[in-house]
């Protein structure tokens, strides 16, 4: 555990410097919060599971030609990690209508789409996250286009090799959320974490959500199934 004070925390993450300027340490919490914070929770072992589940998925997109921001898993809740300044533009990937997607459109959960949609929000909890487009993150200077280019091309990317890897394991992914850093050198990097905070996993066989839905939704059972999403992360096929 870090005794210094973070230099950021976030609803369900701390970061912290370290004596290495380009490392930061990461402290998954075992705080839930939703509709930005308006709702709030915690279960013990959520920072944990999260924690292992990114720790276990970034060295595999590393390997399929992803560049990440994560160095190596240090503790059960901490992980070393590039020092990135973040982007403030939220990129969510949907393979399938869900959530906001169907309350902004009218459609009904579940329905497939006919290719991956790409959305941006402005990284903003004041503002609640809001929708927006690539000129509205250059126009303000949040992202130039070559950044939104490559982050774009990452994003699907991140999607070609998570969507059979989950299907493989029994899940559906049906959409997630990233967020994307730059190094020093200019490089776009991906940063934050991949679980079932981030993301909205579905069993393949019965529906059933195990992914922070539960929560949101007052579903029960959020513990339960992120250990379930950890043990299917980690199951060799
Ligand atoms: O709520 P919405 O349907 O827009 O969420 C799409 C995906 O992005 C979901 O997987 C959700 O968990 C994730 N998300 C997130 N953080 C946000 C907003 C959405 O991780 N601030």
């Amino acid at each position: 555990m870090n005794s210094t004070a973070p230099l950021y925390e976030g609803k369900a993450k701390k970061v912290f410097a370290t004596e290495n300027a380009g490392e930061y340490i990461v402290e998954y919490k075992d705080d839930a919060t939703a509709f930005n914070a308006q709702k709030r929770g915690e279960w013990a072992g959520k920072g944990a599971t999260n924690n292992a589940i990114t720790a276990h998925l970034y060295p595999l997109l590393e390997e399929a030609g992803i560049p990440t921001h994560f160095i190596a898993k240090l503790s059960d809740t901490e992980q070393r990690v590039k020092a990135v300044t973040i982007v403030p533009v939220e990129v969510i990937v949907r393979n399938v209508a869900a959530g906001s997607f169907c309350k902004r459109l009218g459609l009904e959960e579940g329905e497939s789409l006919g290719r991956p949609v790409v959305e941006y929000c402005y990284k903003s909890d004041a503002l609640g996250d809001p929708l927006i487009n690539s000129d509205t993150a250059i126009a303000l200077g949040w992202a130039s286009e070559a950044d939104l280019t490559r982050i774009r091309e990452l994003a699907l990317k991140v999607r070609d090799f998570l969507t059979p890897y989950f299907e493989a394991r029994g899940v559906r992914l049906i959409d997630f959320k990233l967020e994307f850093g730059k190094l020093p050198s200019g490089e776009i990097v991906l940063a934050d974490e991949i679980s079932p905070d981030t993301c909205r996993f579905w069993d393949a066989e019965t529906g059933e959500r195990l992914d922070k839905d539960r929560f949101r939704r007052d579903l029960g059972g959020e513990a339960e199934a992120y250990a379930e999403m950890l043990k299917r992360v980690t199951k060799e096929v």
